[in-house]
C-alpha cells in the first residue's frame, strides 16, 4: 500500500493526528489506531533515556529509532527530529544528516527554530527533503528560553513567531509545529499560512495535534534521577489510558478526540 500522501490528508480537511513513536510495537499499534503521522521525537532523550532534556540525543539514536518505527509501520508517514547539533553548523551537514534519517525511513525531518534556520530549511527542501519547522517553545533551546515556558505571549514575540512561520512556509516546508503558544496566536498562524500547523499546547484551531505517547498514557513522571513526586505534567498532556484501560483504545480515543476537536480542550491550552 502506498504511504498516504500528506496532500491527500490535508485536502480531506480532517484534523491531523500525530503521535510520538520510538519503536516497532507502538508504531504498529498507532498505525492500526489511525494515527496519521508518527513522530520519532528527540523527546526520546527524556522518555526513553531518562535525561532532563533532549540535548544529548545523537544522530545514531535518531537513526536507530527511525528504523524501528519504519519497520513497525512501513505504510505510515514518519517524521523524525533532527537532533541538537545535527543541522545548525552548516547547510551541508544538515543535508547529510537529513539524508541519513530519510535512508532510515523518515518521510519528513523536523528542525527547531526560525531566523537563520529558514535558509537551512530552504536548502533541505531544494535538495528533496520534506521539512517540518518547529516554532514556539523549542526544547533544544530550553536553556536559552529559561525553562519550559510558554512562548509568544508578548506582541513582539507573537509577531516573531508569525513572521518565522510565514518565512518557513515561503521556504517550502510542509508543516509548522507550534509548541506552547497562546491558542489565539496559533489560530492566527494557522489562518495566515497555506501549510498545516500541528499544535502541542497551542489550542484546538491548529490543523492537527501531536502528543508524546507517554503523556497520552499518563506514564511519564520526570527524569530518571528525580522523584516522581517532583514532576508536574504539562498543561497540554492528557491521559487517555485512564478512560479506556487499554493502550490500543487509548490511542484510538486520542485520534478520535483530535479529529472531532474535543482535544485539546481549553484546560489543555494557553
Ligand atoms: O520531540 C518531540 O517529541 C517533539 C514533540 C514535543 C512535538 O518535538
Amino acid at each position: 500500500m502506498p504511504k498516504p500522501a500528506l496532500d491527500q490528508l490535508i485536502a480531506s480537511g480532517e484534523k491531523i493526528a500525530m503521535l510520538t513513536c520510538y519503536d516497532a510495537t507502538f508504531a504498529k499499534l498507532s498505525a492500526a489506531a489511525g494515527v496519521d503521522v508518527l513522530l520519532v521525537g528527540d523527546s526520546l532523550g527524556m522518555v526513553l533515556q531518562g535525561a532532563e532534556s533532549t540535548l544529548q540525543v545523537t544522530m545514531q539514536d535518531m537513526i536507530y529509532h527511525t528504523r524501528c518505527v519504519a519497520a513497525g509501520a512501513p505504510d505510515s508517514l514518519i517524521m523524525s527530529d533532527m537532533p541538537f547539533g545535527s543541522y545548525e553548523h552548516s547547510q551541508q551537514l544538515a543535508l547529510e544528516n537529513a539524508q541519513l534519517l530519510v535512508a532510515a525511513g523518515a518521510d519528513i525531518v523536523k528542525i527547531e527554530g526560525g531566523g537563520d534556520m529558514v535558509n537551512t530549511a530552504r536548502y533541505l527542501v531544494e535538495h528533496g527533503i520534506a521539512v517540518c519547522s518547529h516554532l514556539g517553545f523549542t526544547p533544544q533551546s530550553v536553556a536559552q528560553l529559561g525553562g519550559y515556558k510558554i512562548q509568544g505571549k508578548t506582541d513582539a514575540s507573537a509577531q516573531q513567531i508569525l513572521q518565522d512561520a510565514t518565512a518557513m512556509s515561503n521556504a517550502g516546508v510542509c508543516m509548522v509545529l507550534l509548541e506552547m503558544v497562546p491558542a489565539a496566536l496559533a489560530k492566527q498562524v494557522t489562518t495566515s499560512i497555506a501549510i498545516p500547523t500541528i499544535g502541542i499546547g497551542a489550542g484546538v484551531d491548529c490543523s492537527g495535534q501531536v502528543l508524546v505517547i507517554q503523556d497520552l498514557l499518563g506514564i511519564y513522571n520526570g527524569s530518571a534521577h528525580k522523584k516522581p513526586s517532583e514532576y508536574k505534567a504539562p498543561r497540554f498532556a492528557k491521559n487517555f489510558l485512564c478512560e479506556t484501560n487499554n493502550i490500543q483504545q487509548a490511542v484510538t480515543h486520542y485520534v478520535q478526540a483530535v479529529k472531532n476537536k474535543t482535544f485539546p480542550a481549553a484546560e489543555h491550552s494557553y
